[in-house]
């Protein structure tokens, strides 16, 4: 990302209340008829007095920015009126967990122009909803203020629809933020590929990560970390992270971090020990092609689901020519048997969840049931998605018995079984939808096998 976008975004990364207003009005747009309230998140008890981190709802953030808890927005379409509700802090409070901003410094800090006491709701609501008989509130604030919304409709499906359909198209200033966890991220990659040596631990890894993130300002991860060395690496979403590092073995990291609540989401595999074999080699380079592919077709108008298809194609000739599935493209992949191998989608959106917004229902196509996708979409300028292709020895597939009957003159289990302890390969990037030409490649993480290969002997 150029330095001058860097310097765009404030010191702690937080998504700039420019851009906040620019989706209030939105909303307001998308909701012209009805009074729409939008809690934020409270914080949820562990245990006695201790509290899970907090962190903000995604659509508070998309609309407020305020990342702590126990604060509310009203919108009034017809006034263009937004009034921020913040909570009442008591002296207790101050003593245990310090400042919290009062309205002077909200106003500023968020800007909005009128931010008022989350006691003071009751008696505004009363006077607004005169105007309406609609009201658009999500099932939290309905369930707090449904009293004092009086016979006012709620349509809370709506707000949830038009939050989906709008966090959809990402704007500059989210795709800066996007751009800068990427870049954090890909540092942190990088020093895991430079610390990886055999006898470590998977969780001695996610610490260099975090550690990266961390001293770079970026407090918190997009999601838990995937350290998986060896056949861990063909668990999906694993999570145990406390295996050790085997000389020759396979390490899958997925991580990234967040910066102002938007996610990345990077995946690389290299060999610990920094030199692949040849049968690593051979998987890899499947997967890269695969994945190099699909980035070259994200553009405007191309359908999701295409793109799935096409990664599969890609991933089931390079299977069948190294003997583990027999047959025409075609069969192997109508039938299924493609996904033992490769039993996830393609990639999906990205912003401030992870797994984002799908963009709202006037935009899903329904995809073949064969494809069994949860996302199927015409791509837009402005989405932000993943492209993570993979190739997966996946022992709950290759021993599942009704695949066995159902594949067996299409798939090689035995030369299947053979490879369990190689676990997989998944490569993953965060891909701009741009208007013309080629999308914007967001993550720089080396993944062609000699960079890979260089960034691992880095620091040997
Ligand atoms: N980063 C995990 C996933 O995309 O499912
Ligand atoms: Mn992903």
């Amino acid at each position: 990302m150029p330095a001058d976008m860097i310097k765009l975004l404030s010191a702690n990364g937080a998504i700039p209340s420019r851009d906040c207003a620019r989706h209030r009005e939105a909303l307001r747009r998308s909701l012209p008829d009805g009074l729409i309230l939008v809690s934020g998140g409270e914080e949820i008890v562990r245990n006695n007095d201790v509290h899970y981190a907090f962190r903000q709802h995604s659509n508070f953030l998309y609309l407020a920015g305020v990342p702590e808890p126990g604060y509310r927005l009203l919108l009034d379409p017809r006034s263009g009126q937004d009034i921020l509700f913040i909570p009442r802090i008591d002296t207790d409070h101050r003593v245990w967990l310090g400042h919290v901003a009062g309205p002077a410094e909200t106003k500023r800090r968020f800007g909005v122009a009128e931010v008022r006491f989350q006691d003071e709701l009751p008696g505004i609501l009363a006077k607004l909803r005169k105007r309406y008989r609609l009201c658009y509130a999500d099932p939290q604030a309905w369930s707090a203020t449904r009293k004092e919304f009086g016979t006012l409709v709620n349509k809370t499906e709506k707000l949830a629809e038009a939050l989906e359909t709008l966090r959809a198209v990402k704007t500059p200033g989210e795709i800066e933020l996007l751009g800068r966890a990427n870049e954090v991220s890909a540092q942190g990659h990088l020093a895991v590929m430079r610390a990886a040596r055999p006898g470590m631990r998977e969780y001695e890894l996610q610490a260099e990560f975090e550690a990266v993130c961390l001293r770079r300002g970026l407090k918190h991860q997009g999601y838990q970390p995937i350290v998986a060395a060896g056949r861990n690496g063909a668990v999906l979403h694993y999570h145990h992270n406390h295996d050790v590092l085997r000389a020759r073995e396979l390490l899958l990291i997925d991580a990234g971090a967040e910066c102002g609540g938007y996610a990345a989401d990077i995946t690389r595999t290299f060999p610990i020990g920094g030199r692949f074999s040849q049968r690593q080699k051979d998987i890899y380079s499947i997967v890269l092609d695969a994945q190099k592919q699909c980035i070259e077709r994200a553009r405007p108008g191309v359908l999701s689901g295409d793109l799935h298809l096409h990664a599969t194609r890609v991933l089931a000739e390079g299977l069948r020519h190294l003997g583990f599935l027999k047959g025409s493209i075609d069969e192997l992949v109508l039938s299924g048997a493609v996904r033992i191998f490769f039993p996830h989608g393609i990639g999906h959106m990205l912003g401030l969840d992870v797994h984002d917004s799908l963009g709202g229902k006037r935009r899903q196509i329904p995809a073949p049931p064969h494809l069994r996708l949860r996302f199927n979409a015409r791509l837009e300028p402005g989405f932000v998605i993943t492209v993570e292709p993979g190739i997966y020895f996946n022992e709950a597939l290759i021993r599942h018995k009704q695949l066995r009957r159902r594949h067996k003159g299409r798939v090689d289990f035995s030369r299947a079984e053979k490879f369990l302890d190689f676990g997989g390969v998944r490569i993953e990037d965060d891909i701009v939808i741009r208007p013309f030409g080629r999308p914007l490649n967001l993550t720089r993480v080396p993944k062609e096998t000699a960079a890979v290969e260089a960034a691992c002997r880095k620091a040997q």
